[in-house]
């Protein structure tokens, strides 16, 4: 009896194991910006960081590893959930060498955008470049792994993009040039143009699974609710409707380019209603506040600013939906998370 047990167990052992090597997805890869950033901007000289206290401050070993959060950000649960590691390291952090990143790396940076003019804002890196990054990554991986397990790597990997709301909010208005170019709805295609060339240079480069994320409610950031002075800090509907808009665009590109590039599977990763529910019914998720972040006053403190020495920062960031001015709590990026592995992502596994 003792043995049969075992056996069983031992059985269930292997087929985990099976599952593990068999995994559809044996690597993540992000591009983007602070949504997604482990830390690449504490190695280039910016100010847009937060590897210092209390940024980390519920991270395992309460480390301030860059991350514009309390905790984890989005791709280190949605790595965690595809059965990888817990969380994506950043590609520039050197604590991390090539046998991490083979299944999982992120080339993302705080304050960039899709639009190159909206990196150049705060010196941090331009989409471009993470797919420069991303082609030396490729050549280190073939070196590491060998030739035909790395393009296997690489055609299964999930490729993730999470970024856009730099290029309305830090850049086009916040500064005279891009708007006095384009009007809104020219910039939104400009946008577009660059993402939908930025997703074909992907495919050209062997990947085939590829989630491009949409933007949040981008008019309940605390920061723009702070100068919504006249409609008593309630979300600016306008910065909402911009996001519903781009969104739409957005799932327009995705299913062109599935019907454009055989073998591309595409998605559209939405985090819009989501989070606006979270805003809207805060009780549903165990939130007490939505309009302020947890750190500092809670008003317009972000990167900086949110440091240690503030005394109105809040004990207990899991009943915020922000964790600063501009960025969501861990709390709040599981629960993301967890909604689009669900809605979206489980088409993967
Ligand atoms: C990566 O780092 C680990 C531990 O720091 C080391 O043991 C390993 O040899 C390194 N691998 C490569 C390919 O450089
Ligand atoms: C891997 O993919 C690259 C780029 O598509 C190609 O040049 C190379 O021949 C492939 N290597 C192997 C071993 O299949």
């Amino acid at each position: 009896m003792a043995n049969l047990h075992i056996s069983w167990l031992l059985l269930a052992q292997c087929l985990l194991l099976v599952t593990r090597i068999t995994a559809k997805v044996p690597a993540v890869v992000v591009f983007g910006d602070s949504s997604v950033d482990a830390g690449n901007n504490n190695q280039i000289p910016t100010i847009a960081r937060s590897n210092f206290q209390p940024y980390g401050r519920d991270f395992s070993g309460g480390k301030p590893t860059g991350r514009f959060s309390n905790g984890r950000v989005p791709t280190d649960f949605i790595s965690q959930a595809l059965g990888l590691r817990p969380f994506i390291p950043a590609y520039l952090d050197p604590s991390y060498n090539i046998s991490d990143f083979a299944i999982g790396v992120t080339f993302a940076s705080a304050g960039t955008g899709y639009d190159t003019a909206t990196s150049d804002v705060l010196s941090v890196i331009p989409l471009w470049k993470q797919l420069e990054y991303y082609k030396e990554y490729q050549n280190k991986l073939r070196l590491y792994l060998g030739g035909n397990k790395a393009n296997e790597t690489i055609n299964g990997a999930l490729h993730i993009m999470s970024l856009g709301t730099n290029d309305f909010l830090e850049n086009y208005y916040s500064y005279p040039g891009r708007s006095s170019q384009y009007s809104i709805q020219q910039y939104q295609y400009l946008l577009i143009g660059i993402a939908g060339n930025f997703i074909k240079q992907l495919y050209h480069l062997g990947a085939r699974k590829i989630s491009l994320g949409g933007l949040p409610p981008m008019g309940c950031l605390p920061l723009e609710r702070t100068t919504n002075i006249m409609g008593g800090n309630d979300c600016i509907e306008d910065y909402n409707n911009v996001a519903l808009e781009f969104n739409g665009k957005l799932n327009g590109l995705t299913t062109n380019l599935n019907k454009e590039l055989p073998g591309l599977k595409l998605v559209f990763s939405n985090p819009y209603y989501i989070f606006l529910q979270m805003i809207r019914r805060p009780s549903l998720y165990g939130f007490e506040v939505t309009s302020v972040a947890c750190c500092a006053t809670g008003m317009f403190e972000m990167g900086y600013a949110c440091n240690r020495n503030n005394m109105f920062t809040c004990t207990d960031a899991s009943k915020y939906i922000f964790w600063d001015s501009f960025h969501p709590t861990e709390k709040a990026n599981h629960i993301i998370s967890d909604y689009v592995v669900k809605n979206v992502l489980a088409q993967f596994l």
